[in-house]
């Protein structure tokens, strides 16, 4: 009867170790990688509530609006603002009056944003006030463009929400 040496027969051994170890780790390794692609494609919409970053939509489809409302303003309720078409390019403005805070809106036959507690007149484009006792145009929020999606940062928190005394280009995010 044939004896293998011990030496070779632990050899042996460690070899199919080794073996193993390299197949199951290939196999983990492909598995993650699926894992991986399966929570890119499928993970949920990045939009959060009021108070965090509320994404409007496409860019294109915002402007679609634009164009056939005569630039009438962009609600988006769940993030508590308007986007306007400023002739810069996208503001978005917190829809709370800047007088004493009430809930104001865009009035189509009167082609402006009318606010129902004092009623002071906004611009449609810039937010700057027309009429009414507010003493300064509706705050700002920081929008962005990505990707060609807006997304909107609503933290009514300073510094992000941004006071001012009238309209400049610079607040505008341009557009694409
Ligand atoms: S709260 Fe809007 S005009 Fe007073």
């Amino acid at each position: 009867m044939l004896t293998t040496p011990r030496s070779a027969l632990v050899a042996r051994l460690r070899r199919r170790q080794a073996l193993r170890l390299g197949v199951g780790g290939g196999i983990a390794v492909v598995l993650a990688e699926f894992g991986g692609l399966f929570a890119v494609f499928f993970r949920p919409l990045r939009q959060s509530a009021f108070g965090g970053v509320v994404e409007a939509g496409p860019v294109d489809d915002i402007l679609g609006h634009f164009s056939e409302t005569d630039d009438a303003p962009f609600l988006v309720t769940k993030g508590r603002y308007f986007l306007l078409h400023a002739p810069d390019g996208l503001l978005a403005v917190y829809r709370a009056c800047p007088h004493l805070g009430c809930t104001y809106r865009f009035e189509p036959s009167e082609n402006q944003f009318h606010c129902p507690c004092h009623s002071s007149l906004f611009d449609r484009r810039t937010g700057v006030v027309l009429g009414g006792p507010a003493t300064r145009p509706l705050d700002l929020f920081p929008a962005q463009i990505t990707g060609g999606v807006v997304a909107v940062n609503t933290d009514p928190r300073q510094p992000n929400l941004r006071q001012r005394t009238g309209y400049e280009a610079a607040q505008a995010t341009p557009l694409p």
